[in-house]
């Protein structure tokens, strides 16, 4: 996709799961992946390696921890320092914790609430910032730049599972209204930034070993019961939004794994 060449694209999340695996993919895309979260390390194993694969692009690490607004201004500053713009920001990081709504530890909800739907809006307005500032830069090209905006949703921002942290569900269901909410701003703002979401049934990552921490057997066991999708799923669909020309806005995808029932 020769459209995407030379990009800059920020991807929250991107130490581990799908984050890791849309690094990899924009990065060989030819694209300039800047990836953020707390395990710098682990972003710069993920660069070295693509570089030693020869991927066109390159991955610029930043480490932020997405509970902290200061984290998340400093990074978009060192953005603005680097790169001078941003044609796609990805908010991927998300979390959930095995916390009930009748006994679940106040931390652990906040938790969610701060990466899942806090930090996603003020990455969002930072990084809206950033595209506009760029485009007064240089109007013309930025007219029919890509300017792209992704938001991680998954399927519990459409239906409520049986059984689930209901915390976390509620985050999503949030980031919902947040899209909606944002394609009608910036439509009302005249922006030609696109808004699209992916809604994913289970993904084989680190997500559930994450929230069931002490508990690994039962995160394992998640995992098995269905033969689940897989990051690189995810990093298709993301092609996808990316490579639609600049008249059609994707504003959601769905995907569930076959075997899914709910
Ligand atoms: N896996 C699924 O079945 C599934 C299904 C639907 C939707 N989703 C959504 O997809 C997104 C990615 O999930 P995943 O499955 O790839 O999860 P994962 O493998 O657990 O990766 C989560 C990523 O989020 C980052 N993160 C968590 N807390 C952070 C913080 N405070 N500051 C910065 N980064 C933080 C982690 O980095 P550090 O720990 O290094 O900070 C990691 O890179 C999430 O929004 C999730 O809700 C997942």
């Amino acid at each position: 996709m020769e459209r995407l060449q030379g990009r800059v694209a920020l991807v929250t999340g991107a130490s581990a799961g799908i984050g890791a695996a849309l690094c990899s993919e924009l990065c060989r895309q030819g694209m300039r992946v800047v990836g953020c979260a707390r395990n710098a390390q682990k972003i710069r194993e993920i660069a070295e390696e693509e570089t030693k694969h020869g991927s066109p692009g390159s991955i610029y690490t930043i480490k932020c921890d997405l509970t902290q607004e200061s984290d998340i201004l400093s990074m978009f500053d060192e953005i603005r320092r680097t790169f001078g713009r941003l044609d796609i920001c990805i908010n991927n990081a998300g979390l959930s914790h095995d916390a009930s709504l009748l006994d679940g530890a106040t931390s652990e909800w906040k938790n969610m609430i701060d990466v899942n739907v806090l930090a996603l809006c003020i990455c969002t307005r930072e990084a809206v910032k950033l595209m506009k500032e760029a485009k007064v830069d240089d109007g013309q090209k930025l007219h029919k730049s890509i300017e792209q905006r992704l938001m991680g949703k998954g399927m519990s921002g459409h239906r409520i599972p049986e059984m689930t942290s209901f915390m976390y569900v509620g985050t999503k269901f949030m980031v919902r209204a947040l899209t909606e909410g944002l394609r009608r701003e910036l439509k009302a703002d005249g922006s030609r930034i696109r808004v699209a979401s992916i809604s994913p049934g289970l993904v084989e990552t680190e997500f559930e070993y994450r929230c069931f921490k002490n508990d690994p057997e039962t995160a394992k066991s998640i995992y098995t019961t269905i033969k689940c999708l897989e990051p690189e799923d995810i990093v298709q669909s993301v092609l996808y939004i990316l490579a639609a020309p600049p008249r059609v806005e994707v504003h959601d995808i769905l995907l569930r794994p076959l075997e899914q029932k709910v």
